[in-house]
């Protein structure tokens, strides 16, 4: 069972070493995707910056959905800090057994999670569930661009341990690894791997009517 202390990584990790990753990314999932209104999960979202960074650039309605009851309160206290408390929310749940109703989310976006699922392929199914037709997925883990990975490990040199847990993840989880992931639950998309991350993107088919 993934443990952290979601206090000390909201301040010391999400509003201090990785704060300038979030808008990167959000920017990022914008673009590919093109989705700008209607619902987004920010799943396994900790204390919601890659959420709240999405509700700043866009007029979606933010979930942040996290296995971690204290998330609630920090998503809580980020988004009224950043000004978009009317368009992000949280909850506590797991990736595997998401509340949201089939075809009712316009995007699911991902940063930092994926890694830790206790069982990714029902996660992913889940995420697939729960996308619209038409909706997206962008999961996986990252630091927006090689520069920003550069100065993130510059401010943790004082931390070797950091360097090797992050390379033993990328170990255990290569991009062959979700391709046979997508491949066994018939799901269409792409795994793209540079040195910034790793990201699972798909778009769930339409339907006549989407
Ligand atoms: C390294 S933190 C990343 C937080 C944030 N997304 C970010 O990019 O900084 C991993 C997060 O995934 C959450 N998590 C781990 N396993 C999960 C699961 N099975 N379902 C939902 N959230 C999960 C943890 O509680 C934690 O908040």
């Amino acid at each position: 069972m993934y443990t952290m202390n979601a206090k000390e990584y909201d301040e010391k990790v999400m509003n201090g070493f990785f704060k300038k990753v979030y808008p990167v990314i959000a920017s990022q999932i914008v673009e590919r995707t093109q989705i700008t209104e209607g619902k987004c999960v920010d799943l396994g979202g900790g204390p919601g910056m890659l959420g709240i960074s999405l509700a700043k650039i866009t007029n979606l309605q933010v979930t942040v959905y996290d296995l971690m009851q204290e998330c609630v309160k920090l998503v809580a206290k980020n988004s009224l800090e950043n000004g978009v408390s009317h368009k992000v929310n949280a909850m506590q749940g797991r990736a595997e057994e998401m509340s949201f109703e089939d075809n009712s989310i316009d995007l699911v976006a991902s940063r930092g999670s994926v890694f830790f699922w206790e069982d990714q392929p029902k996660g992913l199914s889940e995420v697939y569930r729960i996308i619209k037709p038409g909706g997206w997925a962008y999961i996986g883990g990252g630091f927006g661009t090689a520069e920003l990975l550069k100065e993130v490990n510059e401010q943790r040199s004082a931390d070797p341990e950091w360097k090797e847990k992050r390379k033993h993840r990328m170990k255990k989880n290569p991009p062959e690894h979700f391709v046979a992931i997508l491949k066994e639950l018939e799901i269409e998309g792409v795994v793209e791997w540079s040195e910034e991350g790793t990201w699972i993107i798909f778009q769930k088919p339409k339907t006549d009517n989407s």
